[in-house]
C-alpha cells in the first residue's frame, strides 16, 4: 500500500513540474508566473481542487508518442475566491508552449460544462502558442468545442479571461466571447494574424506589442477591459472583480459588509457643477462620493473616456455605473462610447446587477467620421441595451441632457425606475443658442442673444421635464448618495417582463 501511495505522490510531483525546471526558469525569466503559481494567487489558499492532472495527448504523429507530459499543457479545476466557487483553467506554457491539443481542449470543456451546470464563473488564464501544430484539425475541433461552450455560458455564468502570454490566431475568439479580458503589460498579446503575416500582406512593419499588446487593446481596439503591470496585479484585480459579481444569472451579487452611512451627505457636490455651462468637471468625483467607501472598479478605463463604466456598491450591494464624463469630448456620446456602455449595460442586465446612470451629455458627437463609421447603428446599441434591461435602473441628471442622447441615457421613456435631476439639470432638445437660431432664423445677433436668454430661462432647467413626470424628483446634489441608495433599496424585488421572443435583434 505504501508503495502505491508513494507512486501517486511521485506521479503528482512530475505532473506539477509541467515542462520541467529549465522551461519554468525560462518562464520566470520573462517575468511570467507558471500556470500553477497563477492559480495559487488567484484562488483562496488551499482551495484548489484539480481535475485531469494525468491526462495526456493521444497524438502519434511526428514522434509525439514519445513525449506525453501529464496534464497536457493546461491545469484545470475549481476553487474559491473569498469563499465563493469559481472554475479555472490555466494554460501551461512550459508544456509544448501551452498549445491546444484535442485533450487539452477537452479538459477546458469539462470544467466549462461543470461551471454551467453548477452555476459558477469560469476564469481562463491564457498563455499558449495556439493550436498544437502536430495535431492539425483535431486541435481546431478542440477550439471549436471551447467556443461553443463560451457561447452557451454567456449570460449564464460570468466568464473572465486573463491574457498572460501569447494568444494568437483563431485562439483569440474564446476570450473575445467572454465578459471581461484583462491583459498584462509587455508580456501578453492578442492578434488574429501576427506581425510577420501583416508584413507580408500589407507591408506594415509592427511589433507584437504594438499590434496586440495590452496598451493597444485597452486604448485602441477596446478588445481588453484592463491592463495591469504584472501577473500578480492582474490576478489580484480579477479577485476584486469576482467579488462584485454574482456566481450565475440566477444568483444575486454578494452583499458585502459596509461601514459607510448610506445617508452620508456630501456638501461639496452642491458646487461640483461649475457656473459656466461650458466648463467641465470630473464625473468620477460624483461616482466616488456616491459609492460605499469610495470603492469603484472601473471597466475599460483607457477607452472612450467620454463615458465611464464600472462597479460600485451601495449598502454593500453591487451596482453598475454608467456616467458621461464632461472632461472628455464634453461628455458627448460617440461610436466608441456607445459600444462600450451598451456592452456594460447588457452584462449588468444579464446578471441582475442594478444600473445607476449619471447624465451630463450635450448630444451625439457630430462629423463625417462618426456618420461614416455608423454612429446611427452604434448609438442604437446603447438605446437598445437600456430599453431591454429589466434590472433596477436609477438615473441622475447633473447638467445637460439634450436631444436623442437624453432619451438614450436611461430616460424615463426607456423604463428607468427613478429619474432624479439636480437643480442644475437642463433637459432640452438642444442647447439654447442653437435652438433659438433655428426658431428665430434671420433675426439680428442682439435679438438672438435676448431670445437665447429667454429660451434658457424657460427650458434650461429640470422643471419642464419634472412637470411632465419625466423627472420624478429634483434633488439636492449633496443628498445624492442617500437618494440613490434608497431608490435601489426600494427596487430590490423588482420584476419586469418582456414579451416572449427567441432573442432580440440588437443592432450589432
Ligand atoms: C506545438 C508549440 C506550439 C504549437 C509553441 N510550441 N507553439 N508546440 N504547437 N502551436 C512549443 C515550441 O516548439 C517549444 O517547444 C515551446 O512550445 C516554446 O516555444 P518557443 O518558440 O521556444 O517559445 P517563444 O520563443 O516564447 O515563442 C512563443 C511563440 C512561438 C511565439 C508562441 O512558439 C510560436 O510562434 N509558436 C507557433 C505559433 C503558431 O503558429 N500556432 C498556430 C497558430 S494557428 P520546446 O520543446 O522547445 O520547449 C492557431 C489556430 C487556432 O492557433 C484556431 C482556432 C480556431
Amino acid at each position: 500500500m505504501k508503495d502505491i501511495l508513494d507512486q501517486l505522490e511521485q506521479r503528482r510531483a512530475v505532473a506539477r513540474q509541467g515542462g520541467g525546471q529549465r522551461r519554468i526558469d525560462a518562464q520566470h525569466a520573462k517575468g511570467k508566473l507558471t500556470a500553477r503559481e497563477r492559480i495559487e494567487l488567484l484562488l483562496d489558499e488551499g482551495s484548489f481542487e484539480e481535475f485531469d492532472m494525468f491526462v495526456t495527448h493521444r497524438c502519434v504523429d511526428f514522434g509525439m508518442e514519445a513525449e506525453k507530459p501529464a496534464g497536457d499543457g493546461v491545469v484545470t479545476g475549481w476553487g474559491t475566491v473569498n469563499g465563493r466557487q469559481v472554475y479555472v483553467f490555466s494554460q501551461d506554457f512550459t508544456v509544448m508552449g501551452g498549445s491546444v491539443s484535442e485533450t487539452h481542449g477537452a479538459k477546458i470543456c469539462k470544467i466549462m460544462d461543470l461551471a454551467i451546470q453548477n452555476g459558477a464563473p469560469v476564469i481562463g488564464i491564457n498563455d499558449s502558442g495556439g493550436a498544437r501544430i502536430q495535431e492539425g484539425v483535431a486541435s481546431l475541433a478542440a477550439y471549436g468545442e471551447v467556443f461553443q461552450r463560451n457561447i452557451m455560458a454567456s449570460g449564464v455564468v460570468p466568464q473572465i479571461s486573463l491574457i498572460m502570454g501569447p494568444c494568437a490566431g483563431g485562439a483569440v475568439y474564446s476570450p473575445a466571447m467572454t465578459d471581461f479580458i484583462f491583459m498584462v503589460k509587455d508580456s501578453s498579446y492578442m492578434f488574429v494574424t501576427g506581425p510577420d503575416v501583416v508584413k507580408t500582406v500589407t507591408n506594415e512593419v509592427v511589433t507584437a506589442e504594438e499590434l496586440g499588446g495590452a496598451s493597444t487593446h485597452t486604448r485602441k481596439s477596446s478588445v481588453a477591459d484592463g491592463a495591469f503591470e504584472n501577473d500578480v496585479e492582474a490576478l489580484a484585480e480579477a479577485r476584486r472583480l469576482i467579488d462584485f459579481l454574482p456566481l450565475n444569472n440566477r444568483d444575486k451579487a454578494p452583499t458585502r459588509p459596509f461601514f459607510d452611512d448610506p445617508a452620508r451627505i456630501e456638501t461639496s457636490l452642491d458646487t461640483l457643477v461649475p457656473d459656466n455651462p461650458n466648463q467641465p468637471y470630473d464625473m468620477k468625483e460624483l461616482i466616488l462620493k456616491i459609492a460605499d467607501e469610495g470603492d469603484f472598479f472601473e471597466i475599460q478605463k483607457e477607452f472612450a473616456a467620454n463615458i465611464i463604466t464600472g462597479f460600485i456598491r451601495l449598502e454593500g450591494q453591487t451596482v453598475g455605473v454608467v456616467a458621461n464624463q464632461p472632461m472628455v469630448l464634453a461628455g458627448c456620446l460617440d461610436i466608441d462610447a456607445s459600444r462600450k456602455a451598451a456592452r456594460f449595460v447588457r452584462f449588468c442586465d444579464a446578471f441582475e446587477i442594478p444600473i445607476l446612470t449619471l447624465v451630463d451629455v450635450p448630444g451625439f458627437l457630430p462629423g463625417t467620421g462618426q456618420e461614416y463609421g455608423g454612429v446611427i447603428k452604434h448609438g442604437a446599441k446603447l438605446l437598445f441595451a437600456y430599453g431591454e434591461a429589466t434590472v433596477p435602473k436609477v438615473t441622475v441628471l447633473t447638467r445637460k441632457t439634450y436631444g436623442g442622447a437624453y432619451v438614450v441615457m436611461a430616460s424615463k421613456h426607456l423604463r428607468a425606475d427613478f429619474n432624479y435631476a439636480w437643480p442644475t439639470a437642463e433637459v432640452a432638445v438642444m442647447g439654447a443658442k442653437g435652438a433659438t437660431e433655428i426658431i428665430h432664423r434671420g433675426k439680428s445677433p442682439e435679438e438672438i442673444a435676448r431670445l437665447t436668454k429667454e429660451y434658457e430661462d424657460r427650458f434650461a432647467n429640470p422643471f419642464v421635464a419634472a412637470e411632465k413626470g419625466f423627472i420624478d424628483e429634483v434633488i439636492m446634489p449633496q443628498s445624492t448618495r442617500r437618494r440613490v441608495a434608497r431608490a435601489f433599496a426600494s427596487l430590490r424585488n423588482k420584476k419586469q417582463v418582456t414579451p416572449w421572443k427567441k432573442h432580440d435583434n440588437i443592432p450589432l
